[in-house]
């Protein structure tokens, strides 16, 4: 049986944010150079759209008080989510079926009656709860579009705006989900300020992020790009929420993205009290030294080692002359891509599942993107795992490309040919 009901807010609307002063102790550790925004797929490669292509560049830096690693200057959101966003997150069966189990497991845990997405991108997660039940925040229309007629949807960036919108007159949310979005919003405040004020009084804020733990192991420096401003710690995500009166009471590692975790927030006042598992999870960050620069540092040298071995792979093997391909037109392989200056001299094409994909152009190096049933042809001798995060799933699939001789290249944890 429930033991709380949800509440109907009050009619305090939430103020708006006053500039407060935080201290910033920022310090640079990696330079991944000039970059373009990871899911802007070119629609050509004529000149005239070439010239038009916007870059910054991509510092990432530790705060030393926080421990928050972050890209140090934000791009404008407005540039990047827009009404052509390209990611879809059902593309993948991965990960349709984890947001599958995901749901099954909160509505067991918490029974939900209120249930809010922030970032539902094409449903995959809302999908799995009754209609009535859910609020959809998505800013990027195209996708907004796609759940729209279905369930309450919001084609709005989230914010305490948004949130008063919302919530004002009607019941609060008793989970708030959102996965691979919050580390997408520069102002954290802002955003944690209004889930506060979302949240019934029990409710929980369900965050998946990429764990910055795993990006450490697996010197996977592609999980910086110009949408991931944060990369989360549990150490760096319980210290910044406490300034909007919530708490973080629980946290679990999974597998999703290469290495996530599901941290589990609530109000101060909520009834939850901190896990063994939280505790476990914070002692092995401080035993990886998450909260020193130095830890950042030595990632810096590793990722400029993986530079140069991955390199030098593609250049043997060129040498030889043998055909290599990339396979998933991800945002990961933006980064790499551009980082290491692999363009077309050393790639052909790249395969993408992504209808919309498809067609288009790898920002940066401008690669052409094709369908697998097109790409995966027999002269191709290497594709390269820029969607390593399915690794599973698509050495599964091309049972095939393996069994007639081709094989894969990744660069995780470090650069080497797949020899199985
Ligand atoms: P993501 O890592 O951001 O979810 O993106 C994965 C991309 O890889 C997405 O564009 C779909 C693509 N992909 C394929 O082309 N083939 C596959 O088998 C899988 C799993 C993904």
């Amino acid at each position: 049986r429930r033991t709380h009901k949800p509440e109907v807010s009050g009619s305090i609307p939430l103020p708006a944010t006053k500039s407060v002063k935080i201290k910033y102790m920022k310090k640079n550790f990696l330079n991944l150079g000039r970059q373009p925004l990871a899911n802007s797929f070119l629609p050509s490669n004529s000149k005239k759209t070439l010239s038009r292509e916007f870059f910054y560049n991509l510092n990432i830096s530790f705060n030393t008080s926080s421990y928050l690693v972050s890209v140090t200057k934000p791009v404008n959101p407005k540039l990047q989510y827009t009404d052509k966003y390209a990611h879809r997150a059902s593309e993948s069966q991965t990960a349709r079926n984890a947001f599958a189990k995901t749901a099954k497991k909160l509505n067991k845990k918490f029974s939900p009656n209120i249930i809010m997405e922030i970032g539902s991108n094409d449903g995959v997660f809302i999908k799995n709860f009754s209609r009535n039940k859910v609020i959809a925040v998505e800013p990027c229309k195209n996708l907004a579009n796609l759940t729209k007629n279905k369930y309450k949807t919001f084609p709005d960036f989230w914010n305490k705006k948004l949130a008063n919108k919302i919530f004002l007159k009607s019941k609060k949310a008793d989970i708030i989900f959102s996965a691979n979005t919050i580390s997408h919003i520069p102002n954290l405040k802002e955003t944690f300020d209004a889930i506060e004020y979302s949240l019934s009084r029990n409710g929980v804020l369900v965050i998946e992020d990429p764990s910055l733990h795993s990006v450490i192991k697996n010197t996977s420096y592609d999980q910086f790009y110009d949408e991931h401003v944060y990369v989360f710690s549990a150490l760096s995500i319980s210290n910044i929420l406490r300034s909007s009166r919530l708490r973080l009471f629980d946290a679990e590692k999974i597998e999703t993205h290469g290495g996530s975790m599901r941290y589990y927030v609530c109000r101060d006042a909520a009834k939850y009290k901190q896990t063994k598992k939280l505790n476990l999870i914070l002692k092995g960050e401080k035993k990886a030294k998450l909260n020193k620069l130095s830890t950042f540092i030595s990632f810096a040298k590793k990722v400029k080692k993986s530079k140069k071995e991955l390199n030098k792979i593609f250049k043997v093997l060129k040498n030889k002359k043998k055909m290599i391909i990339s396979y998933g037109a991800t945002y990961k392989s933006s980064t790499i891509f551009n980082y290491c200056k692999i363009g077309k001299k050393l790639i052909d094409y790249v395969t993408d599942t992504t209808l919309n994909k498809q067609g288009k152009f790898t920002p940066g190096q401008h690669i052409p993107i094709v369908s697998p049933e097109i790409g995966m042809n027999n002269k191709v001798d290497f594709a390269f795992l820029g969607a390593w995060n399915f690794k599973k799933e698509i050495l599964k699939k091309e049972k095939k490309f393996i069994r007639n001789g081709g094989k894969f290249i990744t660069h995780v944890p470090f650069p080497k040919i797949i020899s199985k």
